[in-house]
C-alpha cells in the first residue's frame, strides 16, 4: 500500500518537474535579461541595484551572486511564496492543472480538515467585524482614542489589521449566528464561552483592543485582546485550539519574513505591541512570542529565514531572565545570537514613543554579542567577590564558551573575565576547561548560609529528579522554569543537559550529543534507584521544584544581605530597598517552610 502511494507520488513529482519551465515561473517574479546563455535580473531574495541574480533554464537551476540563494524551480517558489517545497510542488501543479494523487483521508481527518477552514473562516470573519467596529462604528470610538494615544497611526492600524471588541457580551455571537456560524464553532474557535446557566453563549473579548494573530501564511489564527485602562488581564489571548499553539507561533512573522531575509537577521520582542511599534518604526524584520518563552519550535521557525537573531526584550528583570533563558534555548542550534538592550524605558514599544524611530533604528546597529551579555549577567547576578561566587560565575559561563569558535575571540574573553573575576588567567581557563565540578559552599555564618550548604547537595538531586521525568517529557522544563529560572540554581553539568533534553532529541541521539561528563549525569539520573525514595514521580517532582525553589531564594537572600551590606558600608541609602527585599525573600522562604 504504502509502496504504491509513493510511486504514484513519485510518479507525480516527475510530472510536475518535467512540465516545468524554470524561465517561466522565475518570470513571474522577476524580471529578466538575456545575456550570453543565462537570463538575469535583480535577486528578489536581498536588495540590489545591479542584478546578480541568473537563471539558466536549460540547466533548470537560478543563483544570486550576491546572496547564494540557489535551486530549482521549486525552490525558487518556495523560497518567494515562503511555502515548504512539497508545498512549492503543489502549487506548481496547481498551476499546471495537474492533479495530485490523494490519499483517501480518513473520516477523521476529514473531519479535522474541515475543522481547520472552518475555524480560519470565522477567525477572519472576526478579525473583519473587530476591525470594522474600530474603524467605521461609534462603538469603536474608545478603541480610536486609545490607539490615538500610544501613537499608532491609521497606516499601521490597517496593515495589522487591528480592531475593537464592543464591551457589550453578545454582539459578536449575535451578529455570527445571524450569519449561520454554528455555536459550536464560536465556541471551538475561542471567540465565545459557554454561558454558565441557562445555556447559550458569549463573548470572550469585551471592550478590547484587538490584535489578529496569523500564522507565517498570514492566515488568522487566533486574537490579543488589549484592556484599554488599567483593568486585569491586561491581555486577553485565543486560548489553545487545533490552529492556536503558543509554542509555534510568532506574532508579525507572516508580515516580517521578507525582511528577515532581506536584512540577515530577525529582531524578537516580547509584545505584540512592541512588535508593532518596532515595524511601524520601519524595523520591518521583527516578530514577537505571545507571552510564553521562546521555544525551540520558534527557533526552528526563524531560522528558516536567517540564523542570526537579535533578543530585544523588555529592559526589567523578567525581560532579562527571559532572554538569559532563550539564549540557552539556542545553545547549539547554529543561531548567532545577539541582544539588543532598551536604555530608555521599558520595552522597544516606549522607547519608540519616547525616542522617535531614527533613534530605536539607530539602537540596532548596537547590540551586543551573546557573550557580553552572557558576561555582564552573570556578574550580576553571582557573588564573584567570593571564591565560591567566581567558581559560581565561571560554571555559568561555561557553556557560552563551549560554544565560541575562534580561539583569538576565546582568549579575549578569558582575559576579560578573569579581571573581572580577579583570578588568574590560567586558573579560568582550567575552570573553563573542566566545565564542570561541585561548588563548595561557603563556611557557615548565618543560619541561612548553613542552610545554603544543606541544600547544595539536595540541589544536585533535585536537577536529577528533574532530569529524569523531564526525559520522558521535556514538556515539563518549561513549567518548572515558570517556578524558578534553573539557569541560576543548577550547575552547568545539569544545565547542558536540560538544554539537550529541550530540543527534543530522542534518548540514542541525546546520548550522542552530550558531554562526557553530562552523558554521566543523565545516565544517574535515569538509573538511580533511590532518586523517587518511595515517592510517586508527582510527589518526587513537587519535592524537587520546592528544594530548586528554596535555593533561588537563599542565593537572592545572599545577594541582597550583601548589597544592602555594602550600601550601608558605603553610605548609601539605596541599603533601605535592598533591606526591604531581603525580608521579603525572608518572608517567602518562612511560607515555604510552614506549608
Ligand atoms: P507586557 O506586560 O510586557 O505587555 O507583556 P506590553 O507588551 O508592554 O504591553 P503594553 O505596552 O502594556 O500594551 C508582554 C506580553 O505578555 C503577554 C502578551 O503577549 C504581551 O504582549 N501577556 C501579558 C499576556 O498574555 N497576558 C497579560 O495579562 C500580560
Ligand atoms: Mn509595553
Amino acid at each position: 500500500m504504502a509502496a504504491m502511494q509513493n510511486e504514484r507520488l513519485q510518479a507525480f513529482v516527475d510530472e510536475v518537474a518535467a512540465r516545468t519551465d524554470l524561465l517561466q515561473v522565475v518570470q513571474a517574479y522577476v524580471p529578466l535579461k538575456r545575456k550570453g546563455g543565462r537570463y538575469w535580473g535583480c535577486c528578489p531574495f536581498h536588495q540590489e541595484k545591479t542584478p546578480s541574480f541568473s537563471v539558466e533554464p536549460e540547466k533548470g537551476f537560478f543563483y544570486c551572486f550576491g546572496c547564494h540563494a540557489g535551486g530549482n524551480a521549486f525552490k525558487f517558489l518556495s523560497l518567494i511564496e515562503n511555502i515548504s517545497y512539497f508545498d512549492a510542488i503543489k502549487l506548481q501543479a496547481e498551476k499546471l492543472g495537474i492533479e495530485m494523487p490523494r490519499r483517501k483521508l480518513s473520516p477523521a481527518e476529514e473531519k479535522r480538515e474541515r475543522e481547520r477552514k472552518d475555524l480560519l473562516r470565522v477567525n477572519e470573519m472576526a478579525r473583519d467585524f473587530f476591525h470594522n467596529c474600530l474603524t467605521l462604528t461609534k462603538i469603536g470610538e474608545p478603541g480610536r482614542a486609545y490607539l490615538a494615544k500610544r501613537g499608532i497611526t491609521e497606516a499601521t492600524i490597517k496593515a495589522f489589521s487591528l480592531g475593537f471588541a464592543p464591551p457589550a457580551w453578545d454582539k459578536l455571537s449575535a451578529a455570527f449566528q445571524k450569519r449561520g456560524v454554528t455555536e459550536q464553532l464560536l465556541l471551538g474557535s475561542g471567540l465565545c464561552l459557554p454561558r454558565r446557566e441557562g445555556g447559550g453563549i458569549y463573548d470572550r473579548f469585551r471592550g478590547r483592543m484587538m490584535i489578529p494573530i496569523a500564522d507565517e501564511r498570514g492566515r488568522v489564527v487566533g486574537f490579543g485582546g488589549r484592556v484599554l485602562d488599567d483593568s486585569v488581564p491586561k491581555y486577553l489571548n485565543t486560548p489553545e485550539t487545533v490552529l492556536f499553539n503558543k509554542r509555534y507561533l510568532l506574532f508579525g512573522l507572516d508580515r516580517a519574513h521578507h525582511a528577515i531575509v532581506r536584512e540577515g537577521y530577525a529582531i524578537i520582542v516580547e509584545g505584540y505591541m512592541d512588535a508593532i511599534a518596532v515595524f511601524g518604526a520601519g524595523v520591518e524584520n521583527v516578530v514577537a512570542t505571545l507571552g510564553t518563552a521562546f521555544t525551540q519550535e520558534h527557533a526552528k521557525k526563524l531560522m528558516r529565514y536567517a540564523t542570526r537573531l537579535i533578543f530585544c526584550y523588555d529592559s526589567d528583570e523578567a525581560g532579562q531572565s527571559a532572554t538569559i533563558r532563550a539564549l540557552s534555548i539556542l545553545q547549539n542550534t547554529g543561531a548567532e545570537v545577539s541582544v539588543l538592550r532598551v536604555p530608555d524605558g521599558k520595552d522597544p514599544d516606549e522607547f519608540i514613543r519616547k525616542n522617535g524611530a531614527d533613534a530605536f533604528r539607530a539602537l540596532t546597529k548596537q547590540a551586543v554579542s551573546l557573550v557580553d551579555f552572557r558576561m555582564e549577567y552573570v556578574l550580576s547576578h553571582t557573588r564573584h567577590d567570593t571564591l565560591s561566587g567566581k567558581v559560581q560565575a565561571l560554571h555559568q559561563m561555561g557553556p557560552v564558551f563551549q560554544g565560541m569558535r575562534g580561539g583569538a575571540m576565546r582568549t579575549e574573553y578569558i582575559k576579560r573575565l578573569s579581571s573581572a573575576l580577579m583570578l588568574e588567567e590560567d586558573v579560568v581557563r582550567d575552570e573553563l576547561a573542566r566545565g564542570t565540578g561541585y561548588v563548595e559552599a561557603e563556611p557557615a555564618r548565618s543560619p541561612i548560609r548553613r542552610e545554603v550548604r544543606r541544600v547544595d547537595t539536595a540541589l544536585d538531586k533535585a536537577g536529577r529528579v528533574l532530569i529524569r521525568l523531564a526525559s520522558e517529557d521535556s514538556g515539563k522544563l518549561s513549567a518548572a522554569e515558570a517556578i524558578v529560572p534553573l539557569e541560576s540554581v543548577l550547575g552547568s553539568v545539569q544545565l547542558e543537559i536540560i538544554a539537550a533534553l529541550k530540543k527534543g532529541l530522542p534518548a540514542t541521539e541525546l546520548q550522542g550529543s552530550l558531554s562526557d561528563g553530562a552523558s554521566a549525569e543523565l545516565s544517574r539520573a535515569l538509573v538511580d534507584e533511590g532518586l523517587l525514595a518511595g515517592r510517586t514521580e508527582e510527589e518526587a517532582w513537587r519535592d524537587a521544584l520546592r528544594v530548586l525553589k528554596k535555593a533561588y531564594l537563599n542565593q537572592q537572600y545572599m545577594e541582597h544581605s550583601q548589597l544592602a551590606e555594602k550600601y550601608l558600608e558605603a553610605g548609601n541609602p539605596a541599603y533601605r530597598v535592598e533591606l526591604q527585599r531581603v525580608e521579603a525573600i525572608k518572608h517567602e522562604l518562612e511560607e515555604m517552610e510552614s506549608v
